[in-house]
């Protein structure tokens, strides 16, 4: 009950990090369509929390290695329009690391709180800050003893401007 409390927290911080984008670049985009990305962009983010709380939640001892797959699966399914960034702490994937300018400044705005959007070509970009629980050091054993809600990397979108 504690756990799910803390998820739904989690999940909620989240949501409201993606409602004010704290810098948004757009050049050269009609407005209407970056709109409908950018809505697009909130509802791929809040399924993703949902799905990594998910996860989390129903992740115990025995089912580490079998969820870790999951997580994984999930992102190489995904790796157009969903990826995932390392914070302060060494990546299970050493892939998850920022790979150009945007991806270093938006890494580096997300560990502070802030959410990122930029237009690239057709492409709306955003990077969100991801929050600790308790039980995301099952997986991530280098998170253990931090604080609730702090925060520990990244996740970004890449969903193309209709
Ligand atoms: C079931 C195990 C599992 C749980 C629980 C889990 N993760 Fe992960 N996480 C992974 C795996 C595995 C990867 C690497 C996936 C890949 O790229 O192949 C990953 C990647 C990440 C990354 C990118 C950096 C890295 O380590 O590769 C971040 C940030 C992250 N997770 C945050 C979280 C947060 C925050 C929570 C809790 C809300 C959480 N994870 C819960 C398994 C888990």
């Amino acid at each position: 009950m504690r756990l799910q409390k803390r998820a739904i927290t989690a999940v909620l911080a989240s949501t409201a990090i993606i409602a004010s984008v704290a810098w948004t670049q757009i050049r050269g985009a009609v407005p209407q369509d970056v709109a409908s990305a950018q809505q697009t962009t909130t509802a791929l983010a809040n399924m993703v929390v949902a799905a990594v709380m998910n996860i989390t939640e129903n992740t115990k001892p025995e089912t580490v290695v079998a969820n870790s797959e999951a997580v994984t699966l999930i992102l190489a399914h995904c790796q157009d329009h969903y990826g995932l960034l390392a914070g302060t702490k060494p990546p299970l994937n050493p892939k998850n690391v920022p790979h150009d300018a945007f991806e270093t400044k938006a890494l580096q705005l997300a560990l502070t709180g802030q959410t990122t959007q930029v237009v690239q070509g057709n492409r709306l970009r955003t990077v969100v800050p991801l929050n600790f629980v308790q039980k995301c050091a099952l997986c991530h054993t280098n998170f253990a003893g931090l604080p609730l809600n702090a925060i520990v990397g990244a996740a970004e979108f890449n969903v193309p401007i209709p």
